[in-house]
């Protein structure tokens, strides 16, 4: 998950990581306020998860509260690059001398982390790369050693940051590399790291990206999600521990294990193209366990699509034989016609779009034969995965 640059630096102030003071608002009477509080000049900045922010004119300078009022108004409500301003961070403008370039991230190619470093930050560390690619160190970082003071030093003066302010650089790269690692992210990246006419060292601006992985070990992440901004049904999903990724589509697609669940997506997708181009909606793995209540919580996350036409069910029972898959899926349709049910609607037809279940694998027939004795109006079975997809993409394109 990326982070807003107020949040990130919440996670630099929380690891000592020297910033300028300051408040995020979502209105311009907040920011006048913030401003009077901090009583100096201040930086009226856009929170939005896209670079680029100074150019598109959501970062402005105010020499006064009344100005930071101005200004706010303006920024917010602006379109920065498809992402609309809803909240300002308000900090106090600091005295600049020079803008270096450092960050922290994943190399994947290289299967290690990377520290890159450069004296000339403030502009797009791409232009950097592209035009004066000497003056960009990349340095690789072993995982078990980390980056103590030195090593971070030595970061430094690659970067060519002068030699003034090596020493206090390093303090400030050392507890950046501390927050990467303590706070579990993919990318901890400062542009610029300022340098002040009295030689301090600060981090002006900041982007995070958390890795989502370790959430379970890290609790307080979880008040850095953008509600707003998150789809509602794979909010409901996470809600329910479901794997689930919206897509813009038609068909509904639920199965067992990340890759039958993707090869079910191209299978859809290319029958799809003969019924008036009707696409996949979504990606859902339900996992081994696919339990009546894990079915049902699938069923209602895709029937609350509203785009959903029908829904292809693709199991391969293994370990979680058909039968018990077969069980669940007629578990899951009571519990949506019972929830429907006792909405008003009519039982039989609560989820009001046809599903078609392919099952294979570990005692398939027996799972074939519980859905036929449950002979429910909605669900046709088809022995193939290529039949349910051309079965489902026509459903889905009446
Ligand atoms: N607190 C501050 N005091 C003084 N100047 C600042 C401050 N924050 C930002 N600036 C100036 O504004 C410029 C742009 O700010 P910032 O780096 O936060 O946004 P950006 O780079 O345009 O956005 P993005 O990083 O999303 O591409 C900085 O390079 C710096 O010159
Ligand atoms: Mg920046």
């Amino acid at each position: 998950m990326d982070l807003f640059e107020y949040q990130a630096k919440e996670l630099f102030e929380k690891h000592g990581v020297p910033s300028s003071k300051g408040r995020v608002t979502d209105t311009a009477d907040g920011a006048r306020q913030i401003a009077e509080e901090i009583g100096k000049p201040v930086m009226v900045k856009a929170q939005v998860k896209v670079g680029g922010r100074g150019k598109a004119g959501g970062v402005k300078f105010a020499n006064n509260a009344d100005e930071a009022f101005e200004h706010a108004q303006n920024i917010l409500g602006l379109d920065i690059k498809g992402h609309v301003v809803k909240k300002l961070l308000i900090a106090e403008a600091k005295d600049i001398a020079e803008e270096y370039y450092i960050s922290f991230l994943l190399d994947r190619t290289n299967r290690t982390y990377l520290a890159m470093c450069s004296v000339e930050g403030g502009m797009e560390i791409e232009e950097v790369a592209a035009t004066k690619p000497e003056r960009l160190a990349k340095v690789p970082v072993d995982a078990v050693k980390g980056v103590d003071v030195a090593f971070a030093r030595s970061i430094a003066e690659q970067g060519h940051l002068p030699a003034e302010v090596l020493d206090a650089a390093a303090v400030t790269i050392a507890k950046l590399w501390e927050v990467f690692v303590k706070e579990d992210t993919l990318l901890v990246e400062v542009n610029p790291l300022v340098r002040t006419p009295d030689d301090q060292i600060l981090a002006l601006d900041g982007k995070v990206t958390l890795d989502g992985n370790a959430d379970f070990r890290q609790p307080g992440h979880e008040e850095f999600e953008d509600k707003d901004a998150t789809d509602p049904l794979e909010l409901k999903a996470k809600a329910n521990d479901l794997n689930y990724v919206k897509l813009d589509g038609q068909v509904g697609v639920i199965g067992n294990g990340a890759g039958l669940v993707m090869s079910t997506l191209d299978v859809v997708a290319y029958a799809g193209e003969k019924h008036g181009g009707v696409k996949p909606a979504n990606f859902l793995d339900i996992g081994g366990g696919a339990s009546a209540e894990v079915m049902a919580a699938g069923l209602d996350v895709i029937l609350g699509d509203e785009q959903v036409k029908s829904v292809f069910v693709n199991v391969f029972g293994g370990i979680t034989a058909c039968d018990a898959v077969a069980n669940g899926i007629v578990g899951a349709l009571k519990v949506l016609d019972d929830a429907a049910a006792s909405s008003g609607h009519s039982a039989g037809s609560a989820p009001g779009k046809p599903l078609v279940v392919r099952l294979d694998g570990n005692k398939v027939d027996e799972g074939r034969k519980i859905l036929e004795d449950a002979a429910h109006p909605l669900v046709t079975l088809a022995q193939t995965m290529d039949e349910g997809a051309d079965k489902a993409a026509e459903l889905a394109s009446k």
